[in-house]
């Protein structure tokens, strides 16, 4: 099923494919001022498929140069998603000329199992002639591997999606792994296997180390989609063991933020996800290419009025914001007390970002001439609420359409204040309140740009105009 549009929904400053098909980012490497970026990738159409890998790299995680296909199916089967590191030191000795950096994927043919490729100038990966390097003939679900520097062990671990739980493995050279732990966890946010994890240390704003977890839950086809948990505890150097008794928590109330992962190298923990879900990517009404990588975001440990929380915070384009004052009351008012009042601005184009700061409940409209509306808003019970039934083209997929898609909400970590940022590329809108810890990242499809940004509510808006 599609829908035909001549509508451009391509975003201005979000990774897409030149074309065809792209989901999970994979391989997220810093080394020396460049950003690489490797990603599932169909080639050949703009739906799922044979799945390769596609390179692109940036200076600043914001303009992207694609270099095509770093590694394409072979004998052990597709190339699903994994992680990069580089060998400081060539501890697998695959290096020819300085310290390699190392592809970690999954082979997914009859079976799943861990291959690794290399490479010394960072463009072209050999596969390693003795793949896989994590056999496996057994288990149904086991891919996704994600490779750090173990500080306590002072070797390379593994955490890999497997089933219901994540294993960890350690090597010292990459290519021989030995299981060291696994965790799982009774409490889900979504039953579903686990898929993509990432592991990482953070500071805590108490001083202390944190480890987060994170794992994207696939959920039973029948339900469509998939959704991303976290959970907070500490990794003892060979298995992750998490605190009681609060997590996991839901990393984004919205569907559009999938199998995200952090970067390999980078001084700050810098984490990009697919912008789209499973559950309806591949009928998105958008043409030559489909779906799209999130803004990069630099994760954070804070506290709440909820208790310890990870904290996101988008990099964006510059926007030079300008406030929108609110209309005047009406004189004589019977009711003044009742009064709603509003702010209605003109937007910039289809690039641009919204801050919002209110005490109470308010209702953030994006709409245009035909009467296509995005709402955001923060509602009585002080939740973060998401409306896009009626934003735009919606009967490309029954999912999307339906009422779990269309209004999507998360409580708020904090009482009190509230400060919102949204930022809005053409198609995806990725809102961010209380510290970065209430998230919403949505596709919207509006068959017309949306012209006018409207705020009902004793708030303040500002509209943000991209800087040239
Ligand atoms: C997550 C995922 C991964 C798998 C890849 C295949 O979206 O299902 O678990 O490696 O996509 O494209």
């Amino acid at each position: 099923m599609s829908t035909k549009t001549d509508r451009d929904f391509r975003p201005f400053m979000h990774f897409t494919p030149k074309y065809g098909w792209i989901n999970d980012p994979n391989g997220l490497t810093y080394e020396n001022g460049t950003w690489h970026l490797f990603a599932q990738y169909n080639p050949d159409e703009p739906v799922w498929g044979p799945m390769h890998w596609l390179h692109a790299t940036s200076t600043d995680l914001l303009h992207w140069t694609e270099h095509g296909v770093a590694l394409a199916p072979d004998s052990l089967g597709m190339i699903f998603s994994g992680s990069a590191v580089i060998d400081h030191g060539n501890t697998s000795g695959l290096g020819r000329d300085g310290d390699p950096m190392v592809l970690i994927y999954t082979s997914h043919g009859e079976h799943e199992q861990q291959s690794i490729a290399f490479s010394d100038d960072r463009f072209h990966f050999t596969p390693y002639a003795g793949n896989p390097v994590i056999p496996n003939t057994e288990k149904r679900n086991f891919r996704d591997p994600k490779v750090f520097r173990n500080p306590i062990r002072n070797c390379w671990t593994m955490v890999l999606a497997a089933g219901d739980r994540a294993e960890f493995y350690a090597s010292q050279d990459l290519i021989h792994w030995t299981k060291t732990g696994d965790f799982g966890s009774k409490e889900n946010h979504l039953n579903g296997v686990f898929e993509c994890t990432d592991l990482f240390p953070l500071p805590s704003p108490d001083g202390s180390e944190v480890w987060v977890l994170l794992a994207s839950m696939a959920l039973h086809p029948e339900f469509g989609g998939g959704r991303m948990q976290y959970f907070l505890g500490r990794f003892d150097g060979d298995t992750f063991i998490q605190d009681e008794p609060h997590s996991p928590y839901i990393l984004d109330s919205g569907y559009d933020n999938y199998a995200a992962v952090t970067f390999f190298g980078a001084e700050k923990r810098i984490m990009i996800g697919w912008g789209s879900s499973p559950g309806y990517a591949p009928f998105a009404p958008t043409g030559d290419f489909c779906c799209l990588m999130t803004y990069a975001r630099e994760l954070s440990l804070v506290q709440t009025d909820s208790g310890l929380r990870l904290a996101s915070k988008p990099i964006t384009p510059s926007f030079e914001l300008t406030e929108i004052v609110r209309e005047t009351a009406p004189e004589n008012l019977r009711f003044p007390h009742k009064y709603v009042p509003k702010a209605s601005g003109s937007l910039p184009g289809e690039l641009f970002c919204i801050h919002v700061e209110a005490d109470e409940a308010f209702d953030l409209m994006l709409s245009n001439e035909t009467g296509e509306e995005l709402h955001v808003l923060i509602s009585d019970e002080q939740k973060l609420v998401v409306d896009r039934t009626r934003a735009g083209l919606r009967n490309f997929s029954p999912f999307y359409e339906s009422g779990v898609c269309s209004v999507t909400s998360a409580p708020r970590t904090n009482y009190g204040k509230i400060s919102l940022d949204l930022y809005f590329d053409r198609m995806f809108a990725e809102i961010f309140t209380d510290n970065g810890t209430v998230l919403n990242s949505s596709m919207v499809f509006p068959e017309k740009p949306y012209q006018t940004a409207t705020l009902t509510g004793h708030g303040k808006m500002w509209i943000g105009c991209p800087q040239r």
